[in-house]
């Protein structure tokens, strides 16, 4: 039996009826990729409203990579559930947060003793991130990255790239951000070639100390190892190698923005371990809660102690049941060995990609790292024009036959793959036949079919 069951057109007459009271009660900027109404999920699955099945590529944006109720999370969140749901660590701690923040110092990347606080998103990751390296070297600057996405409170989309929609009409942001260029060689900034470059846009940093912002008042870099909502660019690997030598020669941190990256998506349990970058901080969020709101920064216990007491935390951060699915989350990695999972699922997508980029100009650039993949849709191979109307084409034949993905880029052109790990070799190929279907449909100019429920 096919995992994709299709009872009804999608989005079915529940999800429709839905759809109109959401509108009627819910902001239109709080946007949705699908116009389907979830009632249940598993692993990999996710069935509607209308009882449709579906192969999730989505994961809640990279929040289940241990998958839809991962049964180890769900009998931890249950038995926290029985004893006390809240209490605030700032007014009556408890252990479960203690417990997170010792396995974060164990498995973060960077060198030394750690020291970690836990909050309730990836944009109070990034925002306390930034505090805590103002507060170490007492400087003001950040650098962030052209095509980088922290968040959407203030600090965290002063120092995102993208302007619509995450930025316009929002101004005036917090000043002291400054960018530079990310090693995005597909659409290089400089018009240079990698490898003849010599990754020229890390070394332009000292332009930028010159010309832009002087080195004694930056406080921190900012980059996510491979960017996120900025379409799974992966650098080259001279490129944090490089950058990390300049930060480190003019006392600058490096802040890795793991927050999408994290939690096994690129084949380790984090990207940094991959590229060579060796972070002073790392922000955390999204897998960490198994699907319930957690995030941390963990970073150099003499760094992570400069704030004093009171100067950091919230209402929430930590919440016992976050803290109890984390710790579950982090056993299922290590018992289901899903880092290696993720390795074998990108090397399933890549083989299934790399006959598509045969077939259709369409398909521009196949990139990504483990199973953080994804393909940076053009209109031609030659002017590398971005399609965009195709790609939203793309994501919506993916969802009318049952498959949730979403999109990403600065350019809006990227499909991207942030499917539960836990997703059986069946659910992926299956997941991979109808984007594949999905792209020939688009690249062959025809107008998406409506799938037939049966
Ligand atoms: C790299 C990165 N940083 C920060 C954030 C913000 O996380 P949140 O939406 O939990 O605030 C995101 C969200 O997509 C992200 O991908």
């Amino acid at each position: 039996m096919s995992t994709i069951q299709l009872r009804t057109l999608i989005p079915g007459p529940r999800s429709q009826a839905l759809m109109k009271r959401r509108n009627d009660a819910v902001v239109q900027a709080a946007y949705h990729a699908t116009p389907v109404f979830v009632a249940k999920a598993e692993g990999a699955l996710i069935e509607d409203v209308d009882g449709n099945r579906m192969i999730d590529f989505a994961g809640g944006i990279g929040c289940l990579n241990a998958g839809h109720r991962a049964p180890a999370v769900i009998d931890a969140v249950r038995r926290q559930f029985d004893r006390f749901l809240h209490t605030s660590f700032n007014v009556l701690p408890y252990e479960s947060y203690v417990a997170v923040c010792e396995k974060l110092n164990a498995i973060a990347p960077g060198k030394g003793p750690k020291k970690t606080l836990l909050v309730n998103t990836g944009a109070e990751a990034t925002e306390n991130a930034v505090k805590i390296a103002r507060a170490y070297t007492r400087r003001p600057a950040i650098i962030a990255f052209e095509d980088a996405f922290h968040g959407h409170t203030y600090m965290a989309m002063a120092m995102t790239s993208k302007t619509h929609p995450y930025k316009a009409g929002f101004e005036p942001f917090p000043t002291e951000v400054y960018r530079i260029p990310y090693a995005y060689c597909y659409r290089c900034s400089y018009s240079m070639q990698y490898p003849s470059c010599g990754v020229f846009c890390a070394k332009h940093l000292e332009d930028t100390f010159k010309r832009v912002v002087a080195a004694e008042t930056v406080a921190a870099v900012i980059v996510e190892p491979i960017l996120g909502e900025g379409g799974f660019v992966t650098p080259p690997a001279e490129f944090f190698p490089t950058l990390g030598e300049i930060c480190r020669k003019h006392g600058i941190l490096l802040i890795a923005d793991e927050v999408q990256t994290g939690f096994g998506r690129t084949g380790a349990m984090f990207a940094c371990e991959r590229l060579g970058l060796e972070p002073d901080l790392v922000a955390m969020a999204k897998s960490l809660g198994g699907g319930l709101p957690l995030a941390a920064v963990t970073g150099r216990a003499d760094i992570m102690d400069a704030p004093a007491s009171g100067q950091l935390g919230g209402t929430f951060g930590g919440n016992p049941a976050a803290c109890e699915a984390a710790l579950a989350v982090l056993d299922v990695f290590a018992k289901q060995n899903l880092c290696a999972r993720a390795n074998v699922l990108g090397e399933r997508f890549r083989k299934r990609a790399a006959e598509w980029q045969n077939h259709w100009q369409l398909v521009g650039q196949v990139r990504g790292l483990g199973a953080m993949q994804a393909l940076e849709l053009v209109r031609s191979r030659l002017t590398r024009e971005p399609a965009d109307d195709e790609t939203k084409q793309v994501s919506q034949y993916c969802y009318e036959h049952g498959l949730v993905t979403i999109t990403a880029g600065s350019y809006s052109n990227v499909i991207r793959l942030l499917m539960p790990l836990v997703i059986t070799d069946a659910q992926m190929d299956e997941g991979l036949d109808v984007l594949g279907s999905a792209l020939g449909h688009v690249a062959e100019g025809k107008p998406a079919l409506t799938a037939q429920p049966g």
